[in-house]
């Protein structure tokens, strides 16, 4: 079933006693939202997996992981696998992420061995695919999203496909406070769901939640949102402020 998502990605940010005192305030806000319709995530480091899941309300708040080794096990001096993730109670993993493959060439062929390691154990990919201006302005967009959907996600067999998320996140527009607007986010996060009814068929693709990122804030989300195939957001600097990441999940 498609769901509305508001999904925080913290980065490389806060200590852990930090990070416990966002997600302590995080779950006090939702404590009374009656019928929360909307799926929320924290997107933690990986030091704050264990000890966040054990201080959340689990039937509110999800946790995510923002990495995870393409090997399930193993000599891999410093990584950190999709089965200790899923060991720790977190949910989801985010991939692709634009830092990871700008400053750690992580490429497509990289990401696509992630994606199948984490949903072997049982971890929902957050799948992020986005351009940078360079190719906005040569108008090629469209073209290097399709590609990264391609090599990326698109040799999963139905089943695994329908446990991913996708998170369309313009580089230009992370951490820039210029956010695409949103008949941009509608315009791209349509044209991947009619990727996706093709290579998958209508079902899977209406079910398929499609997330915007980039400099997405209070002061915006409400507009992004109300687009028919944005269906919530991953959000990078206002989920490190509580009343900010409560304030986008009441955005629909
Ligand atoms: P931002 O980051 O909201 O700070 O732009 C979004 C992201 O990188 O996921």
């Amino acid at each position: 079933m498609r769901r509305k998502i508001v999904a925080g990605n913290w980065k490389m940010n806060n200590t852990l006693k930090e990070g416990l005192e966002l997600a302590r305030r995080v779950n006090e806000l939702l404590k009374n939202d009656q019928d929360q319709e909307v799926v929320v995530i924290l997107g933690t480091p990986f030091i704050h997996l264990s000890e966040v899941g054990k201080l959340v309300d689990p039937s509110k708040i999800s946790i995510s992981a923002q990495n995870c080794s393409a090997e399930p096990r193993g000599a891999f001096t410093g990584e950190i696998s999709a089965e200790m993730i899923a060991s720790t109670g977190a949910r989801y993993v985010i991939l692709g992420h634009s830092e990871r493959r700008a400053y750690y060439h992580e490429d497509d062929q990289v990401i696509n061995r992630k994606v199948k390691t984490a949903l072997e154990y049982k971890l929902h990919p957050v799948f992020c695919c986005g351009e940078i201006l360079d190719q906005r302005e040569e108008n090629i967009h469209f073209d290097v999203i399709r590609k990264q959907l391609e090599v990326g996600l698109f040799d999963l067999n139905q089943d695994a496909f329908s446990g991913i998320i996708i998170a369309y996140e313009p580089v230009w527009a992370i951490g820039t406070g210029v956010n695409a607007t949103p008949e941009q986010a509608q315009e791209m996060h349509k044209f991947i769901r009619d990727l996706i009814n093709k290579k998958y068929g209508k079902e899977i693709s209406t079910d398929t939640s499609i997330l915007y990122g980039g400099s997405c804030k209070p002061s915006n989300a409400k507009e992004l949102f109300h687009n028919p195939d944005v269906d919530g957001g991953l959000i990078g600097g206002a989920s490190l402020k509580a009343d900010d990441f409560y304030s986008i999940i009441h955005s629909f």
